[in-house]
């Protein structure tokens, strides 16, 4: 992965308790013909550490990184009923954006 063409040691980013990483925020750095862009790729938080505005701060580092790196935009996905994780990217300014459908088959 580090080798990645994407991979910025930067974009990734860790929330600590002390010795213990409690978050991850990881970013990749993308072009296209408008130019550079970043992707938040995924953001997690140790389930009993949510809830206390950890996730926010990991993304609001991550756009710090974007701008750094003079992003274009920056693009993240997340599931549709993901009720956290939306209302954070509304918080920071992400728009929505038509997605993508999964079509699952329970097991018969
Ligand atoms: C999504 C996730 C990263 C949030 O982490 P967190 O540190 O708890 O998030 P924060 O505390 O920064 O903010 C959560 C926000 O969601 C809100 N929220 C929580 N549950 C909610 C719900 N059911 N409906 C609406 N909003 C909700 C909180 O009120 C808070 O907003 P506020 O600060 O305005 O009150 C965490 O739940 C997680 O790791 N989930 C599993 C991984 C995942 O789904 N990642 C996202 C896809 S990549």
């Amino acid at each position: 992965m580090c080798g990645a063409s994407w991979y910025r040691a930067d974009g990734e980013i860790l929330a600590a308790d002390g010795e213990q990483i409690i978050g991850l925020s990881a970013l990749g750095y993308f072009e296209n013909a408008d130019g550079p862009y970043m992707f938040v790729m995924m953001t997690g938080v140790d389930r009993a550490y949510r809830g206390r505005g950890i996730a926010l701060a990991l993304k609001l580092v991550a756009i710090r990184c974007a701008r750094r790196y003079q992003a274009k935009f920056l693009h993240t996905s997340n599931d549709a009923e993901n009720a956290p994780m939306l209302a954070i990217n509304r918080k920071l300014g992400f728009r929505p954006e038509p997605g993508n459908y999964r079509l699952l088959r329970p097991s018969l």
